[in-house]
């Protein structure tokens, strides 16, 4: 098969996307890709330790008194130096700094706990993003896979997936349900990427040569078995076939 295409992923906290990519492409099934390093804004963060249980190689970058210019050059040296075909910003809470982001423009996306371009941008993180959308009396929420651009949560979007919001809803139990569907989501949209089957054109046009879902998976109500109905989230599929 050809050459797997060599993942960086950027994270802040947890890292339960990060794990989730683990899980399909360093000890899963799918060859197309592979996570070749981890580059933390902190130290001692779970998401550390989750990458070194997977032999994966890791690095923290920004302490708290550099400036967002500041970690730059680091940032973009250490993308180099493993070779990184494609950067993902799994809960990674520092803004990417311009260079880097023009360096890897079309090759760096990152995930949202929401459906943007509505409760996204500058200090919507974590819990605030979820508070929002209740507050706010939206009856739907979700997850968004976008290009990264020079400004936070805006970049071209590649793909979405609805959740549901229930009256009795905590941000808990909302992030819950929306962190669910993203460790389905985004690992697909990687493993697409890593296909060749979306891409970022020139015009800034995300451009599909294959759907990430057929249009009857994602429209039939019911019926095919992707769509199941699991604590009230409507899952994307494992694995496209
Ligand atoms: C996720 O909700 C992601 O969408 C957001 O930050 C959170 C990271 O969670 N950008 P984890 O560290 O992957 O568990």
């Amino acid at each position: 098969m050809s050459q797997r295409l060599k993942v960086a992923v950027l994270v802040s906290g947890s890292g339960s996307n990060l794990q989730a990519l683990l899980d399909r492409f360093n000890s899963g099934d799918d060859e197309s890709a592979e996570v070749v390093r981890v580059i933390a804004s902190k130290p001692g963060i779970r998401a550390l330790d989750r990458a070194e249980a997977a032999g994966v190689s890791t690095v923290v970058i920004g302490r708290p008194h550099e400036t967002e210019e500041g970690a730059g050059p680091g940032l973009l040296e250490q993308l180099q130096d493993c070779d990184a075909g494609l950067v993902v910003l799994a809960g990674y809470l520092k803004l990417v700094p311009n260079d880097v982001v023009r360096a890897y423009a079309g090759r760096m996306i990152n995930i949202h706990p929401a459906l943007l371009p509505s409760f996204g941008g500058d200090g919507m993180y974590g819990k605030r993003v979820h508070a929002a959308v209740l507050a706010s009396g939206a009856r739907v929420s979700g997850v968004t896979v976008h290009f990264v651009d020079e400004e936070y949560d805006r970049g071209p979007i590649i793909a979405q997936w609805p959740v549901p919001v229930f009256e009795a809803d905590t941000p808990d139990v909302l992030a819950a349900r929306v962190l669910d569907v993203e460790h389905r989501l985004l690992p697909e949209v990687v493993s697409a990427l890593a296909r060749g089957d979306v891409s970022l054109d020139p015009d800034g046009n995300v451009r599909w040569t294959r759907p990430l879902f057929s249009s009857e998976r994602f429209s039939a109500a019911g019926g095919s078995g992707e769509r199941s109905v699991d604590g009230g989230a409507v899952r994307p599929p494992n694995h496209m076939d």
